[in-house]
């Protein structure tokens, strides 16, 4: 049997064609359709990169007035969405929520035949903001939250809905640009899988819920939710240090940390690391930054291993009052265009995905009438 740690998990595979991200390619650590990560995290808006995504190209100035008109006017939940999201527990996980909240849409607007797909993706955009923060503030400040603010960015939007107040222009531009670098990224775990389930013709709301199941888990997207709990256990860099250090002499794994792809670094997290400290001063108290930075310094002294885009996402969130347990949903938000993207493109040029795998069962055996086995 193949070793399952070195070759498993389809590592190296190339499992199909992309024209839509190029990750850890030579001169540029991550592009979307040929715009490298560092130019729109610098110059675009979310909402340019969502359209660029979606539409292929970068939209004109008129282009971009209107999808922010579309985008904002498709914010509202249907009464019996609210409903759902009410029922679910207080105590449930939000990702799970915004599972059922999509899967559910699926039912009351459904996509029928994939002529709207356009604009299927356009309302999940809109509206997975909307979901994840109404049930937030349903079960934790006991009100129906408005979910059709005048914001025009998604990121204003959150943020409003979040604390009741436009956010400050700061804050806006840091959580739009973390929303900027989570968008895309190529054949990752949650996308594969919303490219699994579009292969056999299903439809588009299918397809991301299954993605927010693969998005959960701590080794993929759940990493910025757990990366958070690991900063705020401990006082002081000197505590961090210490305490990492013993966490990987008992073989944890400390999350945020490596890559699949990226070898020596993930490009993401130069802009992340970056706005934590600008976020971390403004709140005059560099604690967290320092500790972050000293696991992150333990982590490559010990063993080469980088800090990826979950990691500072953490503590940038985190000083904007964003609650731990949206770190991952806020993730949702953003990458739902990346898998729309990909859904659409997989349909495209559809071809059933259904690889073959390695027998490693018993040999044929023969048949034994119940009353002779042993
Ligand atoms: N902490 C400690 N050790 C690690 C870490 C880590 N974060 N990541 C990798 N390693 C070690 C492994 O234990 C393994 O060591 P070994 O060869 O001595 O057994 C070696 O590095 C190779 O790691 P694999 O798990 O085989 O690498 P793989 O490519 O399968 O996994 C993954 C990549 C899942 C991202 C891994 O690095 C990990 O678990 N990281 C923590 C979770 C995380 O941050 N996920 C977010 C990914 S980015 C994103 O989704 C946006």
């Amino acid at each position: 049997m193949a070793d399952n740690k070195k070759t498993g998990g389809l590592a190296g595979v190339t499992a199909g064609k992309t024209a839509l991200c190029t990750v850890g390619k030579e001169g540029a650590g991550l592009t979307y359709l040929g715009y490298d990560i560092y130019d729109l995290a610098d110059n675009a808006t979310f909402e340019e990169v969502a359209y660029l995504l979606l539409h292929g190209k970068l939209p004109t100035r008129a282009e971009l007035d209107a999808y922010i008109a579309k985008i904002k006017s498709l914010r509202g939940l249907p009464d019996a969405l609210k409903v759902v999201l009410e029922m679910i527990p207080a105590d449930a996980h939000p990702m799970d929520v915004l599972r059922t909240g999509v899967s559910f849409l699926g039912n009351i607007e459904p996509e029928g035949d994939f002529s709207n797909q356009q604009e299927t993706a356009d309302r999940l955009l809109a509206c997975l903001p909307s979901m994840m923060v109404y049930w937030h503030r349903f079960h934790t400040d006991g009100i129906r939250i408005d979910t059709e603010t005048d914001d025009d960015s998604i990121a204003g939007h959150i943020l409003h809905m979040l604390h009741d107040e436009a956010p400050s222009e700061l804050h806006e531009k840091s959580l739009s640009t973390t929303l900027i670098l989570y968008a895309e990224h190529e054949f990752n775990a949650s996308t594969f899988a919303g490219r699994v389930i579009t292969g056999t013709l299903s439809d588009m709301h299918s397809a991301v819920s299954g993605a927010i199941g693969a998005l959960r888990g701590p080794l993929h997207g759940g990493a910025n939710e757990a990366a958070m709990e690991l900063i705020q256990r401990f006082a002081n860099a000197e505590e961090a240090t210490e305490g990492v250090l013993g966490m990987l002499e008992r073989k944890e794994l400390i999350m945020g940390f490596g890559h699949r792809v990226y070898t020596t670094s993930d490009p993401r997290n130069k802009v992340n690391k970056a706005m934590s400290k600008v976020l971390a001063s403004e709140k005059g108290d560099m604690t967290l930054y320092e500790v972050s930075e000293a696991i992150e310094k333990v982590m490559w002294d010990e063993k080469k291993l980088f800090a990826n885009a979950d990691f500072f996402a953490a503590s940038v969130y985190h000083f904007m009052g964003v609650p731990t347990y949206l770190f991952t949903p806020i993730f949702v938000c953003s990458r739902i265009t990346g898998w729309a993207a990909h859904v659409m493109e997989q349909r495209a040029d559809n071809k059933l995905i259904r690889p073959a795998a390695e027998y490693i069962g018993p040999a044929l055996q023969e048949w034994v009438e119940i009353d002779d086995r042993d």
